[in-house]
């Protein structure tokens, strides 16, 4: 099922998600005393000793203002009190496809001027005191990015919380990738390879790995221990055990970012330990409440995994012991999730305030990207893990704590790699909305 961009309900939010990207520009740039936000598009990369480029990718805060993801070139000129502008360039080039004008539900709200290249587009830029937020590459034209960090503190604490415009595009997000998930889990019960699958799932996505918020993690059987596991084998292995997938996709900037487990048929101890993980998942999503400190949660993902190493016969401890002795980390290495939205790992995870000051992580958990206490608006994945890493397992068998640990049950499990399950989930000022069920319900 093919769903379209919900375009009624984007141009009725759209309007209040400008105004409040203004107010927000307006107390950044009157913090930092300037007159002007330029924001450059920026330009794609160009390869070292090559001519070719790397996939262009916009920048965040240009995409923050409207949904155009493909502008190299282009700015957006911001000054409190009038009309933003977008300076777009249309370059005359018979190389590539030049972008089509601007066109859609938000044209309106920009004075739009067309220019043929990246120095006309430049001067095109009010002249005065201005924060300018660009890559060093968006400096043709002579401009010079400045990128202050009083203004990019602001604008990113305030990131976290988003618009019900920006909702509405994380929810088609989800959409996109839970379709494209449903056949990358068919792709596998019928036997293909970690490409295979690959490619199953971009084509139901209908995006090509560019347009991905992030580089897809297929991986089948031991290959799921990896946690950036992104080789995409050419053969199936025999027999295939498992599959871990972590998979998001894109709308119009906004990412989804998903993982799912599963067992094959026959490998029904695999599945029990996965429907433990998936029990714990859904009650660690519950708490997604406001208020919650989502370090606290981490902390708390870590004890339930304790639980689910007991009762599957991992290890004979108390959970307070097993977290302690950091038995849990070697299990579950990374952190619990992070804030989602523009950037698949969303800016600010650690902002105390608008103003640069910080949350430190709790000892012990350094891969932790997400310390602030959650508010109605923030998006936050949950994706708890429990993994059989050789590396870290060797570790712990040369504790005192591995005693209480039977190998023999770990060592069967190896062979299975590992799980994630993952969804993205908004915070409300009530129950939590699961953005990656919901849209997994419809498919
Ligand atoms: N796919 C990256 C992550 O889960 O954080
Ligand atoms: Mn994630
Ligand atoms: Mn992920």
């Amino acid at each position: 099922m093919q769903d379209k961009l919900p375009n009624d309900s984007l141009a009725s939010l759209y309007p209040q998600h400008l105004a409040m990207l203004r107010q927000h520009a307006d107390k950044a740039l009157a913090l930092a005393g300037f007159d002007h936000l330029l924001i450059a598009a920026g330009m794609p990369g160009i390869k070292f000793l090559d001519d070719n480029h790397y996939p262009y990718a916009v920048s965040p805060q240009f995409k923050y203002w409207l949904p155009l993801t493909s502008a190299p070139g282009s700015w957006i000129a911001y000054t409190p009190g009038a009309k933003p502008k977008l300076i777009f360039l249309q370059p005359r080039d018979y190389w590539h496809v030049v972008p089509d004008g601007p066109s859609g539900y938000w044209v309106d709200a920009f004075e739009i001027v067309i220019v043929r290249s990246a120095e006309e587009a430049v001067a095109q830029l009010p002249k005065g005191n201005a924060a300018v937020i660009g890559e060093a590459t968006a400096a043709a034209g002579g401009i010079e990015i400045n990128n202050p960090r009083i203004v990019l503190d602001y604008l990113h604490y305030h990131r976290a919380c988003k618009t019900p415009y920006e909702l509405e595009l994380m929810r088609e997000a989800s959409r996109i990738g839970t379709r494209a998930h449903r056949a990358a889990e068919r792709a596998f019960r019928l036997g293909e390879s970690e490409l295979g699958i690959h490619q199953a799932y971009l084509a139901a996505a209908g995006q090509i790995d560019a347009e991905l918020p992030y580089s897809s993690i297929v991986a089948l059987n031991e290959h799921g221990a990896v946690l950036h596991y992104m080789e995409f084998t050419r053969t199936p292995p025999q027999p295939a055990r498992s599959l871990l997938i972590d998979a998001g996709a894109s709308a119009s900037g906004y990412a989804s970012d998903i993982t799912r487990t599963y067992a094959a048929a026959d490998a029904s101890e695999f599945q029990a330990l996965i429907d433990s993980m998936d029990a714990s998942q859904q009650s660690q999503v519950a708490m997604v409440r406001s208020g919650r400190d989502y370090a606290e949660l981490h902390l708390h993902a870590h004890h339930q995994l304790a639980d689910t190493l007991n009762q599957h016969g991992f290890i004979r401890m108390s959970a307070e012991a097993a977290v302690e002795s950091g038995v849990t980390r070697a299990f579950f290495p990374h952190g619990l999730g992070h804030s989602i939205g523009l950037q698949v790992h969303d800016v600010a995870g650690f902002a105390r305030n608008a103003h640069g000051e910080t949350i430190a992580r709790p000892d012990g958990h350094p891969y932790l990207r997400l310390t602030r206490t959650l508010e109605p608006g923030m998006v936050v994945t949950i994706e708890p893990g429990l993994y059989f890493i050789d590396m870290l397992l060797q570790e712990l068998r040369e504790k005192p704590v591995s005693r209480d640990i039977d190998w023999a049950r770990v060592d069967a499990f190896r062979r299975y790699g590992g799980i994630r399950i993952e969804d993205d989930v908004v915070c409300t000022a009530d129950a939590p909305e699961n953005l990656t069920r919901d849209a997994f319900a419809r498919y």
